[in-house]
């Protein structure tokens, strides 16, 4: 076999056999095929597609190119969940804890942010000692204990897609449906859960920016899944305003030990009480959505919920004393509050922008090598459907760079818009079964 043949074969538009794509997939990672003919290739796949099988064996190849995590010594139902990246998403930290607590295994493997969306592992990073570079074996024996354990990617995980990400950034092949999905999926079926649901954010701060794309990718995740055998579903929820009130690290930390506490509701509670409701159904604890929502809303009232975030912070080196007192994250020396400018009701707020202002704060990096303020950040006063008056406090943000502050506050005013009549804001948009 030859990769230049198979350049061809995708370039007039044909279907590409398993094997060819083993070839590929297998010697690109051994470093025998060039970057510059798997470019070619990445411009000839997003221009003429492949179809749900060739997609398939992409992901079984990838997955195949490094190793996979053993959970069968772990009992129980184990679950994730993975979202395609927003601006305030801290759903992980708020739904883990709960679905430990009504007796699922919570085992997720998350990433770091990158531009202007955050990531699961600075965040919890902003808990002094909290460790997250734990290896196979030992995330095991957590799960084990406390049925949840969040960690990073361990070091051979699908390394195909380590490659072929960074080049499909450098030749821009990012946005194919095909390439995300087998990106996506590989990571997750390497890792050996029963159940899966995908939360794929369509809006201005997400990678699909129409319901239609997003209703593709997420058919296509869903199939894919499936093929493997893994019980999948996905919802569809809109990124037209930042999810949390909170944007940045210990801020979002502090939000989500609020929910848990029982002291604060909103979208982001909601998405991670029905992602949560749907894992419990889909894994036969719960016959209906209303019933979970109960039994979940219960574990919330009843302290059990934060009892299990803290066993989670515990079990991974962090201190604790943090969650029962979150006055102790280090405050920062630059805080100031934004006020309106106009009288109305918040439209949208435009989420990439949010994202953006929270990275420039410190929160976030411009590349991968930058170290965080993991206390900057931006809390939004006023959400889609507030009512605001000029002069009305409409956010405050937290950071450390003096010389940011002025950009940062013009970039949050401009990302409001408001109206005059309330907008109501539909946070779930479909549905993937
Ligand atoms: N997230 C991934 O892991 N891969 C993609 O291709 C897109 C989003
Ligand atoms: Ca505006």
């Amino acid at each position: 076999m030859n990769f230049l043949d198979i350049i061809q074969k995708k370039k007039e538009n044909k279907i590409l056999s398993e094997e060819e794509i083993k070839y590929f997939i297998e010697n690109y990672v051994k470093g025998e095929i060039p970057d510059y003919q798997v470019s070619a290739f990445l411009m000839a796949v997003y221009f003429n597609k492949l179809n749900l099988d060739e997609t398939y064996y992409l992901t079984k190849a990838m997955i195949d190119s490094g190793d996979r995590v053993d959970l069968s010594e772990v009992p129980g139902s184990k679950v994730d969940k993975h979202s395609t990246g927003g601006v305030g998403d801290t759903v992980t930290l708020v739904l883990g804890p709960l679905l430990a607590s009504v007796g699922l295994v919570f085992a997720k493997m998350s990433g770091r942010g990158l531009g202007h969306t955050g990531g699961t592992l600075d965040k919890l990073e902003a808990i002094p000692g909290f460790n997250i570079n734990i290896g196979g074996k030992e995330f095991v024996e957590i799960l084990k204990k406390s049925n949840i354990a969040v960690i990073g990617q361990t070091e051979n995980i699908v390394p195909a897609d380590k490659l072929l990400y960074a080049l499909r950034d450098a030749t821009a092949t990012v946005d194919n449906v095909s390439l995300i999905a087998s990106s996506i999926l590989s990571k997750k079926i390497a890792l050996g859960t029963d159940a899966l649901v995908l939360d794929v954010k369509v809006g201005n701060g997400a990678f699909m920016k129409d319901v239609p794309s997003a209703i593709e990718l997420s058919k296509l995740m869903v199939n894919l899944g499936k093929k493997f055998g893994r019980n999948t579903k996905a919802i569809i929820t809109s990124m037209n305003e930042p999810l949390g009130d909170a944007i940045g690290n210990s801020i979002e930390v502090i939000e989500a030990i609020n929910i848990l506490k029982g002291k604060k509701s909103g979208h982001l509670k909601d998405i991670a009480l029905r992602i949560g409701s749907k894992l419990m159904i889909m894994e036969g604890i719960s016959k209906n959505e209303e019933e979970a929502i109960k039994v979940l809303e219960e574990k919330i009232s009843d302290g059990s919920a934060i009892e299990k975030f803290k066993e989670m912070v515990e079990l991974q080196a962090g201190d604790s004393s943090y969650i029962d007192d979150t006055d102790k994250f280090k405050k920062s020396s630059i805080i100031k509050d934004i006020v309106s400018e106009e009288t109305g009701f918040v439209k949208s707020i435009e989420a990439i922008e949010i994202g953006i202002a929270s990275r420039d704060l410190g929160a976030g990096r411009h590349k991968k090598s930058d170290v965080l303020d993991l206390n900057a950040g931006i809390y939004l006063h006023k959400k889609v459907g507030d009512y605001v008056e000029k002069g009305e406090k409409i956010a405050t943000i937290y950071t450390e760079k003096e010389n940011e502050v002025e950009a940062a506050i013009e970039r949050i005013k401009k990302a409001y818009d408001f109206s005059e009549k309330k907008e109501t804001y539909k946070l779930i948009i479909e549905e993937i079964d």
